[in-house]
């Protein structure tokens, strides 16, 4: 698959999604969202910009109440003066145990996860693998991953790293089945 945030992330929705409410757990700027907004969007970050300030490590809702959760994590340990980009602390490898288990108890049952998933190259597991891997270990089911592929180096020459987002990253979709 190619295209931008905005061109993919609502197909997915349509597609993969399991209902509303939709929940953007990593609002950021709100790039999936630059073309068409959903009616029953509701957004979290730790920033200031969206609805909700606070964590994807301990969601403020209560159990099954969610259809679809987008998740566009931080992926970088390596500063490129976009701090919005950076694990949190940044030089820590990305855990996302916390959230699945969060992801897992405030969905419906029928509920979808969308993760956009970008892998340092140099760093294992990657990310998309250790994502998949949690998830089964919550007893989210992994259900599609989509390959996103982009015409760009590997190397970030501005910065001493490898990153394999740069050529291509990941939609994982995840089902909560029971
Ligand atoms: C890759 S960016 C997401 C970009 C976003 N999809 C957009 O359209 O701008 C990662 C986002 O995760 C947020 N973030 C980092 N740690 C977080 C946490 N523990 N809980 C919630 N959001 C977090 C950052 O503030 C940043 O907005």
């Amino acid at each position: 698959m190619t295209g931008t945030d905005a061109e993919i992330m609502p197909l997915l929705v349509e597609f993969y999604g399991g209902g509303d409410p939709i929940l953007d757990c990593t609002f950021g700027m709100g790039r999936f969202w630059a073309h068409e907004k959903p009616k029953n969007l509701v957004t979290l970050d730790i920033t200031t910009r969206a609805d909700i300030v606070g964590t994807y490590d301990r969601l403020p809702f209560k159990d099954q109440v969610i259809g679809t959760i987008v998740f566009d994590p931080p992926h970088m340990r390596v500063s490129s003066g976009r701090v919005y980009l950076m694990y949190q602390p940044p030089t820590k490898a990305p855990d996302f145990t916390l959230f699945l288990g969060e992801a897992k108890r405030i969905l419906r049952i029928g509920g979808v996860v969308i993760a956009k998933m970008a892998d340092e190259l140099m760093v294992r597991p990657w990310n998309h693998v250790k994502f998949i891997t949690g998830a089964e270990e919550v007893g989210l089911e992994p259900f599609d991953l989509i390959v996103r592929s982009r015409h760009l180096s590997i190397r970030n020459t501005a910065h001493p790293q490898y990153r394999a987002r740069r050529k291509h990253c990941f939609y994982v979709i995840l089902k909560k089945k029971k």
